[in-house]
């Protein structure tokens, strides 16, 4: 698994801060309870000294055994002591204890598991998601949200062939995607959205983003040309790189792929896309695709089997309307 070094040294900071801030939250509670009742001060004084005492009974050497057992008893009352003197005034037992955000490990990112060392789940959801970050950090986010997405600029005429009135329509869709957002888990289905240029596919494929980043989620946008010349690179070069793609769009919670259609296609091209969209479904994560294509040009440009699959895990997003850039202008 080869994340980036500034992604792995952002996410042990990130545990590194916590484990501080659970630190200092403990000796601020210690101070205040010190002040208030001295007597708690005495008490963890003596533990610690039995834990001195039990050292040097141990390189003193004699009846160990039943010394260290006299120590143990004397530390388990002064325990016992202290908690409850704690509880009595109204305290938590452990309130003297620093509180971490992941009380597997600490805070500290490993735990140990049968003499190994493992890599604790928080640690890994962070470096997912500084990952994603640092792959996002060219997409344009914060501009398109569900606040800025007008559905008064399509026609209220009904299309005589359709009979469909686009900005019904589209308001139906918008709806979708908010829920869609609202209610993202990391199972959630896939969703294709279709149409042609300029009626806010990726507007809405990024407001989707921003809500589902927001809720904690790993998202990654990716436009399909960008993705494919990465990739390709990587593949080609066969250098080890510092962040390892295919790893990242197989485990990030979203993938949203734009522009679908527009790379340069070749056989290794359709082929990684079919793999990557395959991979999630398989392991039932979400993808979001955007194109310009309709199903039968999706059918050409890759293949039936691609076309089943979306068929199979996807809903199906038409766009109505007209160019949206061109009105603006
Ligand atoms: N309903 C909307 N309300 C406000 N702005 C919109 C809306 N739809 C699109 N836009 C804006 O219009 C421009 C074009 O939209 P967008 O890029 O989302 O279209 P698209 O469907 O992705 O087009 P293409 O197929 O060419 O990629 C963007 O600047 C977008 O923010
Ligand atoms: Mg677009
Ligand atoms: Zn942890």
């Amino acid at each position: 698994m080869g994340y980036s070094k500034s992604v792995f040294e952002n996410a042990l900071n990130k545990l590194y801060e916590n484990r501080i801030d659970a630190e200092k939250k403990a000796d601020k509670r210690r101070k205040e309870i010190y002040s208030k009742f001295p007597y708690v001060r005495e008490l963890e004084h003596e533990i610690a000294s039995c834990g001195v005492e039990a050292a040097k009974t141990v390189l003193r050497g004699g009846d160990v055994v039943s010394e260290m057992t006299k120590l143990k008893d004397k530390n388990l009352g002064l325990q016992k002591e202290l908690k409850d003197i704690l509880v009595q005034n109204g305290y938590d037992e452990n309130v003297l204890e620093p509180r971490y955000s992941c009380e597997k490990c600490s805070d500290t990112g490993y735990y140990e598991d049968h003499g190994n060392t493992l890599m604790c789940t928080c640690l890994k959801q962070l470096l997912v998601k500084y990952a994603c970050e640092e792959l996002n950090r060219s997409a344009p986010l914060s501009l398109c949200t569900f606040e800025s997405f007008k559905t008064d600029k399509y026609s209220d005429v009904k299309d005589t062939a359709t009979g469909i009135v686009p900005r019904v329509h589209m308001e139906k869709i918008l709806k979708f995607c908010k829920a869609y957002a609202q209610n993202f888990t990391t199972s959630s289905e896939s969703v294709l959205m279709k149409g042609a240029t300029g009626l806010g596919k990726t507007h809405l494929s990024l407001a989707i983003a921003n809500e589902v980043i927001k809720r904690g989620y790993g998202v990654i946008y990716v436009s399909a040309p960008a993705l494919l010349s990465k990739l390709e690179k990587e593949y080609f070069s066969r250098s080890s790189s510092d962040s390892d793609t295919t790893e990242m769009l197989s485990t990030c919670d979203l993938l949203i792929i734009d522009d679908l259609g527009t790379e340069f296609r070749t056989q290794f091209s359709v082929s990684q896309i079919y793999n990557i969209f395959n991979s999630r479904v398989l392991q039932g994560k979400p993808v979001i695709i955007n194109t310009n294509l309709t199903m039968s040009e999706l059918e050409k440009a890759y293949s039936d089997r691609f076309v089943s699959r979306i068929n199979g895990a996807a809903q199906k997003l038409d766009f109505l309307g007209e160019d949206l850039r061109i009105r603006k202008k």
